[in-house]
């Protein structure tokens, strides 16, 4: 799916600014990742688009997180390899798996948040942030608390953590416009 439909879909859902803002984020470390990976890049990003597209539907029940999302795309008309990472990637409900495209949406899902606060102490700008200060902020479990760094550890079969930080670092510099970071 063309990445401007995906959000197009996303705004009918979602009308808070910081999910919009996520989502586009957690997308940009999942097109990255995936071009490193050699996996489908559109694909992938349109999964990281979509992936919390239920947040305001559920009334903050997590037992329906992942469910939903999974059912307005199924009604979208999407197939299983879209609608499927979108439901598994509540743990709460599903847990780990060892699928690529699923362990890289919970790790993206969480390296998202930690890297924008990284440039947000930067006073916005992505541009200072480095892969070096992801590490450390990484290892500092105060901040940006948010950040499950045991589910961004999931990326660790795949790759060491400061080559993920270094595709989400490009990732979320190639949206910052989007973010609102510079
Ligand atoms: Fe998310």
């Amino acid at each position: 799916m063309e990445r401007r439909l995906a959000l197009e879909l996303l705004s009918r859902y979602v009308h808070k600014e910081s999910l919009y803002r996520h989502c586009i984020a957690t997308a940009a470390v999942m097109r990255e990742t995936a071009a490193y990976l050699g996996q489908d890049q559109e694909e992938w990003e349109t999964i990281g688009i979509l992936h919390d597209i239920d947040f305001e539907s559920i009334d903050e029940d997590m037992q329906r997180h992942g469910v939903e999302g999974y059912r307005i795309l199924k009604e979208e008309g999407f197939d299983e390899r879209i609608a499927l990472p979108v439901r598994n990637h509540n743990d709460l409900l599903f847990g780990v798996s060892d699928e690529p495209v699923d362990r890289v949406l919970q790790a993206a899902d969480n390296v998202s948040g930690l890297v924008i606060a990284c440039a947000l102490v930067k006073g916005g700008k992505i541009s200072e942030v480095t892969t070096k200060s992801i590490q450390k902020k990484f290892k500092e479990k105060s901040f940006a608390a948010g950040c499950r760094r045991e589910m961004v550890r999931r990326i660790e079969p795949l790759m060491d953590l400061p080559t993920f930080f270094g595709l989400a670092l490009k990732g979320l510099t190639g949206v910052k416009d989007e973010l609102g970071l510079e």
